[in-house]
């Protein structure tokens, strides 16, 4: 019986893009993982991958605030329901991989999606809502929307050592909506003409959804080069 632990996105190829916290310290991690993909609703049966491979970027450091929080996987479909997966029809075209593509700019919506704890809690305890209650993640996809606040992120203790454009600081407008626990790794999207593409990675944050402050993302753009890399690098058995 496996259980939820971090989202991640498919950028097609069989690469899956995810967090590095989301990797590095989990013991056994290709062999006790596996990768879900094409579904919506953990309880509904789907279709679940093999991770051949994976790199984590060599700048990562497994403590808050998680500098370079960005990790690769191959992903092979060794399940029948694996193999019926059309996976082309689930990949995300990563931003900045198109001329024309416009950077992240403030004003702009950014959707972000995952299966995470569902309540407001305090830095500390991921288990527990702010309100002492159990904090459980939702079986079902969700989905919040916010806007990059640059500003916002300089009161995060650990931040500001940060390489600016590594990272997308974002708000919500919504009071109580965020991203939190369960959700790292999993994609920040934009809005393109009639297609979404891939801009962000869930990373870390104080908290989920205390007033005010801001949650921070892995720029994928700001990590192309590496991703190259990195994805070339990757076996194949
Ligand atoms: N890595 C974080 C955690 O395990 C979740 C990331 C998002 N947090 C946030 N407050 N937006 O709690």
């Amino acid at each position: 019986e496996k259980v939820h632990r971090c989202g991640g996105a498919y950028i097609g190829g069989n690469i899956v893009l995810t967090a590095a916290h989301c990797v590095a310290g989990v013991d056994g991690f290709a062999t006790r993982r596996r990768v879900r993909l094409g579904t919506q609703n953990l309880r509904v049966p789907g279709a679940t991958f093999r991770i051949a491979d994976w790199k984590v970027h060599p700048g990562f450091v497994n403590a808050e605030p998680y500098p370079h929080d960005i990790a690769v996987l191959r992903i092979v479909a060794d399940t029948p329901e694996a193999r019926r997966l059309d996976l082309r029809k689930h990949a995300i075209r990563m931003l900045g991989t198109r001329p024309g593509d416009l950077p992240v700019a403030r004003g702009d919506r950014l959707r972000i999606t995952g299966w995470g704890r569902t309540k407001a809690r305090n830095s500390g305890q991921a288990q527990l809502a702010r309100d002492g209650t159990r904090n459980p993640m939702s079986p079902v996809l969700m989905q919040i929307s916010q806007r990059p606040d640059p500003a916002a992120c300089a009161m995060l203790p650990g931040y500001a050592d940060r390489i600016a454009d590594k990272t997308i600081c974002a708000v919500s407008e919504l009071a109580g909506s965020d991203s939190c626990n369960g959700d790292s790794g999993g994609p920040m999207t934009r809005a393109q003409g009639s297609e979404r593409v891939l801009v962000g990675l869930v990373s870390w944050g104080r908290g989920c959804a205390l007033p005010g402050m801001p949650a921070v993302y892995t720029s994928v753009p700001g990590y192309l080069d590496w991703i190259a890399g990195a994805r070339g690098a990757l076996g194949r058995r």
